[in-house]
């Protein structure tokens, strides 16, 4: 498939279509072409009805309309690998597949039979099943600094399950959370700092903390200005900012010596920086931490891992006060803890981590000559790991912006690339980065001449917005 246009693959009756690779076999070009122009109107249509059912239009405020240029696909019906197909027929290749949850490629076949087999068998009981104890063990041996697993469906309910606990095991209240981190949680401790205050109660904003990635002294002035009363520090191992001096490890002695805990995210470094996260990179054992996204490869699961004495709280054989910790109806889905289980194998037997940075790194590397070839180095970057590459996007002034990033979204869409992010899965194949930086190099050819000329002449549709505000 040529890298420049779109492939439109064939509507069939169960409302699926055909890969592109199977359309282009088709001899009848006209019929495919109008089946596409009811595909597009029919597509128009669901949005439309989505927006009328669905608060937002979809369940995650990233996957929304306002979040895409205007041409992107409304909707996806199928994926495989690292490419999807939307309702149209379009093929594009993807990227930070599902919110980044999918690392190993969509509908992985293993990973899919695992849980298809565990379905067949039921999938929730009123005792718990084997699987649990399995997936618990399987997890653990990847992540060997925590010694207990409690199993959840998303990251923001396990992540505020380690702050109850913090708060529980230290009787305070305050949380101090890295401010360069963009999520935890859309619980109200956290939410509350966005600037989206709608449905939060004002008083809860007083104790949710604030401090800089890398800023040891500000930590230790924040403990400082509210002795006695913050329960845990809460962040990212990293993002695109490397821990400087030892930081993480000053970090948790800090925390500990004025009595509060060190809670490491790992929704998105689990299973990508390395198997075991951040803390296998850094050495560094936090009190808790909590896993999700890639555990499942797109299957919900979550975890919540941490030393004993502090997970043995929510136990049944502790004598301290209980803490009532994660308990829910669908917490151990039996496929979900399956697929897991399969997830944790196919990184302990397969080069899946290796895979991710060598194929970011090639993205990485061709990304950047094109940027230099165009003299765009001051307005489109690209940071972080090669496993987990963002680019950023910025005017003629250099400061950061939403329009040019809906052009470079805009024309990587008429490129057949779906790409929020640079973020790689391990279905990723040499071919797919190298067609990937053929649609960049002509995204950046327009992306230069709309700093030329002005971007608003190019865009077929707004821009996109911050998920993060106040008002629609
Ligand atoms: C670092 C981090 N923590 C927590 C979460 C919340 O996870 P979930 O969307 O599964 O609730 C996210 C989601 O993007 C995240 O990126």
């Amino acid at each position: 498939m040529s890298p420049g246009n779109f492939s439109f693959g064939a509507r069939v009756p169960d409302g699926t279509n055909l890969p592109a690779a199977e359309a282009e076999k088709s001899e009848c070009i006209e019929p495919v072409v109008g089946q596409v122009v009811n595909a597009i109107a029919a597509s128009d249509d669901l949005r439309a009805k989505a927006h009328r059912l669905i608060p937002g239009g979809c369940h995650t405020y990233a996957k929304g309309d306002d979040q895409y240029p205007s041409n992107a696909p409304a909707f996806i019906v199928r994926g495989a690998g690292c490419r999807v197909w939307d309702t149209t027929g379009r093929e594009f290749i993807e990227y930070g597949m599902g919110l980044r949850a999918v690392t190993l490629g969509h509908a992985y076949t293993p990973v899919v039979d695992a849980a298809v087999r565990q379905m067949r068998l039921g999938t929730n009981f009123n005792r718990p099943s084997p699987v649990e104890v399995e997936c618990a063990e399987a997890l653990l041996a990847v992540v060997p600094r925590a010694d207990m697993v409690k199993f959840a469906k998303d990251g923001s309910t396990v992540v505020s399950a380690a702050v109850k606990l913090a708060r529980a095991h230290t009787g305070r209240v305050k949380v101090a959370i890295c401010a360069d981190h963009p999520f935890f949680s859309y619980n109200d401790w956290f939410m509350v700092t966005t600037g989206i205050p709608g449905g939060i109660p004002a008083d809860v904003a007083k104790d949710t903390l604030s401090f800089h990635y890398n800023d040891l002294a500000g930590v230790e002035r924040l403990f400082e200005r509210h002795p006695g009363e913050i329960a845990c520090v809460v962040l990212e191992p990293a993002r695109t900012e490397e821990p400087i001096d030892g930081f993480l490890h000053k970090l948790r002695d800090l925390a500990h010596r004025y009595g509060a805990l060190l809670v490491l995210d790992e929704t998105i470094t689990g299973f990508r920086w390395s198997t075991g996260g951040g803390q296998d990179v850094y050495d560094i054992g936090p009190d808790l931490a909590v896993f999700g996204k890639a555990l499942g490869n797109g299957i919900s699961v979550s975890a919540l891992t941490g030393r004993r004495e502090f997970m043995e709280l929510g136990g049944l054989h502790d004598t301290r006060e209980r803490v009532f910790l994660l308990s829910t109806t669908h917490g151990a889905e039996t496929h979900s803890l399956a697929a897991a289980i399969k997830v944790i194998e196919v990184y302990r037997t397969e080069d899946v981590i290796g895979t991710l940075y060598r194929q970011g790194e090639r993205l990485a590397q061709g990304v950047r000559q094109m940027t230099a070839a165009l003299g765009l180095g001051d307005h489109f970057t690209i940071a972080g790991r090669p496993c987990a590459l963002l680019y950023g996007t910025r005017d003629a002034d250099g400061a950061a912006s939403q329009p040019f990033r809906t052009l470079f979204l805009q024309e990587l869409v008429k490129r057949g690339v779906l790409a929020p992010s640079f973020v790689v899965s391990y279905s990723h194949t040499d071919a797919d980065i190298d067609q990937t930086i053929e649609a960049v190099a002509g995204a950046l050819q327009v992306y230069r001449r709309a700093l030329d000329e002005g971007v608003e002449r190019f865009l077929v549709g707004p821009s996109v917005k911050p998920v993060y505000r106040r008002f629609s």
